[in-house]
């Protein structure tokens, strides 16, 4: 347990307070590895259920991504570390069958989904939603998968909120033609989209020197405790 008070400024680098402020209801987030566009999503999406939890609301985020198995290691993780972060880890319980981050009082919850069993989707009765994260959705089929899931959730939208909060985060294909690269395209210029477009070179908070310098540390730390000095 992380017993620090958690301080958002000092974990969401500046370019990304757009996106955290934004009235949009789509936000895309275009970014290569460790421009922290999934932080940002995972901690926005916490603070968004933690402000209708303290209201006494009950809010679920719905979390989607290319398949099933990859849900437990990438996004499932990544929400349970957000959540670490902000210190509120202990008051959710974890379930891996079905997957879900449940609030202990509230029952407001964070459910995970496999794009590749739209079927489940399309049958969800998820209430009082509030918000909808495709993570790495390059790697889905193709925007169906919007155009099918989308209205599900917004038609289950909790009453306490004006909308539901849309997250696509993508790493970019080189290929322009990608399914992708065309749809994202598309929506730069329509005004119920947000689409911002981050990379390594944004980190100003300096979360990846820190990272790194911390594995230098712990190298160097095993390698003088087996004897070895460099
Ligand atoms: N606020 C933060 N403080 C410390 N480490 C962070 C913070 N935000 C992200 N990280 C770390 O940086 C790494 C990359 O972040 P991530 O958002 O997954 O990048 P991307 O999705 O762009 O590849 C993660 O392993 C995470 O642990
Ligand atoms: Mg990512």
């Amino acid at each position: 347990m992380n017993d620090k008070p958690f301080v958002l400024s000092k974990n969401i680098n500046p370019h990304f307070y757009k996106v955290w402020n934004t009235k949009k209801s789509n936000i895309i987030l275009k970014g290569g590895r460790g421009s922290f566009n999934s932080s940002v999503v995972a901690f926005k999406l916490c603070m968004m259920m933690y402000q209708e939890i303290i209201q006494g609301h009950t809010a679920n985020v719905v979390c989607v991504r290319e398949n099933k198995t990859n849900l437990r290691t990438l996004v499932y993780k990544q929400i349970n570390w957000a959540l670490t972060q902000m210190n509120l880890v202990d008051e959710f319980d974890s379930y891996v069958s079905p997957m879900r981050i449940t609030h202990k009082q509230t029952g407001s919850s964070f459910l995970f989904y496999g794009a590749d069993d739209p079927d489940k989707l399309k049958s969800d009765k998820t209430t009082d939603v509030i918000g909808l994260w495709y993570e790495e959705a390059a790697n889905m089929k193709s925007s169906e998968v919007f155009d099918q899931s989308n209205p599900i959730f917004i038609r289950n939208k909790s009453e306490c909120v004006d909308d539901v909060k849309i997250f696509c985060s993508y790493n970019p294909p080189k290929n322009p033609y990608d399914w992708i690269n065309e749809w994202v395209d598309s929506k730069k210029k329509d005004s119920e989209y947000l689409v911002d477009h981050s990379t390594y070179l944004d980190d100003e908070m300096g979360f990846t020197v820190a990272q790194q310098q911390r594995l230098r540390a712990l190298k160097l730390m095993t390698m003088t405790t087996i004897g070895i000095y460099i």
